[in-house]
């Protein structure tokens, strides 16, 4: 933060307030696998506070944290741009659809698995 305070000519203090504010600011190392779950209203109707609650409970995490081996951190998100296919997550780079706490068990498990990708179930 300081030197980005000096390089930006603002104080520490206005770098901090930044850096907290906006979550997709990291000040530590995020794990191999971040997993974000939508908690915006359509993704909520269609069960997506189940489906948190499944993976905190699966992955023994609240939000923001990650895993004592790093490979998965938990995040949530407010809109995928993928409404219409609630409840949405993303894995890494990839958006999945109807998302069950089945399926989201089997994505960990492959994640958990050396060299596997993600892929659409
Ligand atoms: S509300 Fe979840 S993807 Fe839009």
């Amino acid at each position: 933060m300081p030197v980005i305070a000096s390089a930006l000519n603002l104080s520490d203090a206005d770098i901090h307030g930044v850096i907290t504010f906006y979550h997709d600011f990291k000040q530590e190392k995020p794990g191999k696998n971040t997993i974000q779950i939508c908690r915006a209203e359509a993704c909520q109707a269609m069960g997506s506070r189940q489906l948190e609650i499944h993976a905190k409970a699966k992955l023994g995490l609240d939000w923001h944290e990650t895993t004592a081996d790093r490979n998965f951190t938990l995040e949530p998100v407010y809109c995928l741009g993928n409404c219409a296919c609630a409840p949405s997550v993303k894995i890494n780079d990839t958006i999945l659809a109807d998302m069950t706490g089945e399926k989201l068990d089997q994505q960990i498990e492959a994640l958990s698995l050396p060299s596997i990708e993600v892929k659409e179930l």
